[in-house]
């Protein structure tokens, strides 16, 4: 049996594969952080300086991705959903929740992120770790989240 070719929208498809690629980027520096640095800084087995590279690192990513993650996904919804079909269950209500749990990620991010540089003026890395690590393990659990309603709708 023969298989037709696809007929590839380019732009869509740049699109699907700048989602993924910032999700995955994304959602696997947040975990890191939240799993690995920020219990290691809460032990005092850190300097400022290098927390501080971290955090900003993150807070780059989050907002670089952010720009990704409207243009992609706002293309991505247009082409694929339109208006209609993003008020359409299960898959035009898992769309809105993504959109809607991609803005509480963020705002947990930056939240952590500027904790964690208010304390770290002080030269406090324990207290930063601590203030700001609450924060980013919530974004990690969200971000884990979104990559499971990411698999659905790529189902
Ligand atoms: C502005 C926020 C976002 C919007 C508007 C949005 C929208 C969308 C849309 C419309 C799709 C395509 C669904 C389909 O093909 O049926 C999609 C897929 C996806 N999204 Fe998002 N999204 C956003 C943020 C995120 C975030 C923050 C993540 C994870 C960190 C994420 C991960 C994914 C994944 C993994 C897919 C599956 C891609 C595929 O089909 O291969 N999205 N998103």
């Amino acid at each position: 049996m023969q298989v037709a070719p696809l007929q590839l929208d380019p732009v869509l498809t740049g699109a699907y594969v700048f989602h993924t690629l910032f999700a995955g980027l994304w959602v696997g520096a947040v975990v890191l952080t939240a799993w690995k640095v920020i219990p290691l800084a809460k032990a005092g087995d850190m300097n400022p300086e290098v927390l501080g590279g971290i955090t900003s690192g993150v807070s780059w990513i989050t907002r670089i991705a952010a720009l990704v993650f409207l243009a992609t996904g706002g293309h991505m919804a247009a082409t694929v959903y339109g208006a209609e079909g993003l008020f359409t269950p299960p898959r035009g209500h898992v769309v809105l929740t993504m959109l809607g749990l991609w803005v509480v990620m963020t705002g947990l991010v930056e939240v952590g992120g500027s904790r964690i540089r208010s304390a770290l003026d002080e030269g406090k890395v324990r207290t930063a770790a601590r203030d700001g690590g609450t924060f980013l393990k919530a974004a990690a659990g969200v971000g884990l989240v979104l990559l499971v309603l990411g698999g659905y709708l790529a189902a």
